[in-house]
């Protein structure tokens, strides 16, 4: 490869990969395969039609305007529907506390150019969402991990960590990815207070909290962040700031998410934004506006919901029917994943590669860690939103040959 573009790559650059999940999707787009790999929402739930009908009626209504550049902010009329729906959750904002991003992913970036110095440590959940570890690795990010069990990240663990001091902590309380576990309550309330104790700002990441199937809705952090509370002006404002997308409910493709913080941070984030992109798509928003806008949202949302619960159900019976009694997994109230620990020293490339001749694929879990990690490498993380119900007692059924070939092949060995 020539040197002349090399040389000239900035620092940051360097040690820089790329996701190991799109790589991945590349290998697994063979029409034979059956994936539970990516992250993607089922194509048979977009709301096609409201979407056409939305386009057609922005054009008509507001052609110009539409196709016009726009505030950083974002569209207002979005902006307010967004904190509206919010406040359903207890979530206290204004329009003005709301940042519309070029999905949750330009968030986190944002995020990371916000706050990291080379060298900052970020305390994150081992195992994590891989996109924010890629977002603050170009920022130089090292990383303070804290394990995660059935109910969420360990707060036994948090204090030891907090002492360290990391800039701020990067939380996924609702069905994390990759892991699909949820922060209990009790740990919700421990982990707030240690975050106030110690005095360490909490990203929060939700892009799944509307995903529910079973359970009881959990208040989110930013609601019960003490900073929040002792101000008392009824806004959940404080030391939270608060990320969430319309990626997993309306449509991954007009990439439109958003961020709440205080006016002051909304500010400061501006200005990365317009460094960044200006703004996120004027037509995109008018559009996500007309479609989610008169309850549709909320039908909607409720329509996955079912189809999802009904995928999730399907993966953890033929999981059950098919997998060897020594492997375990995770039970998601909601999300999209579930996470599988196979015995020690399975190695999770090798059963890829095993699963992928059995054309399944799943992504193997040493990804999903900040600091390079053994225990990864055994897991596998398994989407149960894109495959038909059919497609994944038939993609379970393949994968338990590759699981049963590694393990059996692996007890022979020893
Ligand atoms: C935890 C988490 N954060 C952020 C994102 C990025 O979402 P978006 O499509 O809004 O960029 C995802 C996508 O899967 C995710 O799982």
């Amino acid at each position: 490869m020539s040197t002349f573009w090399k040389s000239r790559y900035a620092l940051r650059t360097l040690g820089i990969k790329s996701s190991a999940i799109r790589e991945l999707l590349k290998v697994t787009q063979r029409p034979e395969v059956i994936s539970f790999g990516g992250g993607l929402p089922a194509p048979d739930v977009f709301p096609v039609q409201r979407f056409e009908e939305a386009c057609h009626k922005v054009l008509q209504e507001h052609g110009a305007e539409s196709l016009q550049y726009g505030a950083t902010e974002g569209y207002e009329p979005l902006r307010e529907m967004i904190a509206r729906n919010m406040a359903r959750y207890g979530i206290l904002s204004k329009a003005e506390n709301v940042l519309i991003t070029s999905g949750s992913q330009q968030a986190l970036d944002l995020i990371g150019k916000l706050l990291i110095n080379p060298g900052d440590s970020v305390l994150v959940e081992a195992p994590t969402y891989l996109g924010a570890l890629q977002a603050f690795n170009v920022y130089g990010a090292q990383y303070v991990s804290v394990p995660i069990d059935e109910d969420g990240l360990v707060t036994a663990h948090l204090e030891s960590r907090l002492r360290a001091g990391p800039k701020f902590m990067y939380v996924l309380p609702n069905f994390q990815n990759p892991a699909g576990v949820t922060l209990s309550e009790g740990r919700r309330h421990e982990l707030i207070l240690l975050a106030d104790q110690y005095g360490i700002p909490i990203i929060e990441d939700d892009p799944y909290g509307q995903l529910r199937y079973e359970g009881e809705h959990l208040a989110p952090l930013v609601v019960l962040d003490r900073e929040n509370l002792r101000r008392d002006n009824g806004f959940a404002l404080g030391n939270v700031i608060y990320l969430s997308t319309f990626s997993k409910t309306l449509a991954p493709g007009i990439r439109l998410a958003w961020i709440v913080a205080p006016e002051d941070v909304i500010g400061k984030l501006v200005q990365l934004k317009q460094a960044a992109d200006l703004h996120t798509s004027t037509f995109n928003q008018f559009v996500a506006y007309e479609v989610a806008r008169d309850g549709f949202l909320d039908q909607h949302v409720k329509l996955i919901r079912q189809a999802y619960r009904e995928r999730r159900d399907v993966m953890l019976q033929a999981l059950k029917e098919f997998f060897p009694p020594e492997v375990t997994w995770t039970h998601p109230q909601g999300g999209l994943f579930l996470w599988v620990p196979m015995p020690q020293g399975t190695d999770g490339q090798e059963l890829f590669q095993a699963a992928l001749a059995q054309d399944v694929a799943f992504v193997p879990g040493d990804c999903f860690y900040g600091n390079d990690s053994e225990e990864g490498c055994r897991h596998m993380r398994l989407n149960f939103s894109y495959s038909e119900p059919e497609q994944i007692k038939e993609g379970i059924r393949r994968l338990s040959q590759a699981v049963k070939r590694q393990l059996y092949h692996e007890h022979a060995r020893v």
